[in-house]
């Protein structure tokens, strides 16, 4: 049974003619690496928010572990999919970065000194320790993003589905975001990468998903 099980699901946002998402099937395994790419506007976002639940097909169904995602609250999904939003920054509301990363594993009843162990080493990894008593909302754009993936990559869920994680950060954080989700891929972890960022879907590898115009394609064809 796939992870993630999607048939033939359309969306189409209100007000708007054409779908965003058209007759999509796709079925990810567990701890499968899959990239999905497509031009802006192609769905590549709306697919994600169906996979997770935060829309609803109109036509169409998506199973989560074997079961409609609708049936799930969203911490239970949460606790399956961990998910970076396309604006990372609206995902940041506590009053430090370790905090922000330490705050759902406070809420998993984590261990003062487990929660330290796992906040430093994350942190560590991208260059963000010295980083940790500051305001989240004062980061850079591409600070923000690193703790938002920090923050969900600490619970180590199931299941990872980020969007567009290169968007705003250089080159050597991208080459290390490379590297952490390499590593926990290898741990199990399934990864879904939404990106149109070429270089670095070539090196992150995995299954290729194209979209074009909410339709999925030919691998082939993509980019
Ligand atoms: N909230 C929204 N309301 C109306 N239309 C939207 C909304 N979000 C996205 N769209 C439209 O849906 C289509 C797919 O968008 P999106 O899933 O964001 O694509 P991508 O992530 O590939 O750039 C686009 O035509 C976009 O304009
Ligand atoms: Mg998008």
């Amino acid at each position: 049974m796939a992870f993630i099980s999607i048939k033939q699901v359309s969306y189409t946002y209100n007000g708007r003619k054409k779908p965003a998402v058209k007759d999509v099937s796709l079925d990810i395994e567990r701890g499968e690496k899959v990239a999905i790419t497509g031009l802006n506007g192609s769905g590549k976002s709306t697919l994600a928010k169906l996979m997770l639940g935060l829309l609803k097909p109109q036509k169409g169904t998506v199973l989560l572990d074997g079961k409609p995602v609708q049936k799930y609250s969203l911490p239970e999904v949460g606790e399956k999919i961990g998910y970076l939003l396309q604006n990372p920054s609206q995902m940041l509301f506590n009053t430090t970065v370790y905090n922000e990363v330490a705050f759902g594993l406070k809420w998993r009843g984590k261990s003062r000194a487990e929660i330290h162990r796992i906040c430093k080493g994350y942190l560590e990894h991208f260059d963000l320790w010295q980083l940790r008593d500051a305001f989240p909302f004062n980061l850079s754009e591409g600070q923000k993003q690193l703790v938002a993936l920090t923050a969900i990559l600490a619970l180590q869920p199931a299941c990872l589905v980020l969007d567009e994680p290169t968007k705003s950060i250089d080159v050597s954080r991208k080459k290390k975001l490379i590297e952490i989700l390499e590593d926990i891929w290898r741990q199990g972890t399934g990864i879904i990468v939404i990106s149109h960022d070429v270089g670095f879907i070539t090196r992150f590898g995995g299954r290729r998903v194209h979209l074009v115009e909410g339709e999925v394609v030919d691998a082939a064809a993509g980019c």
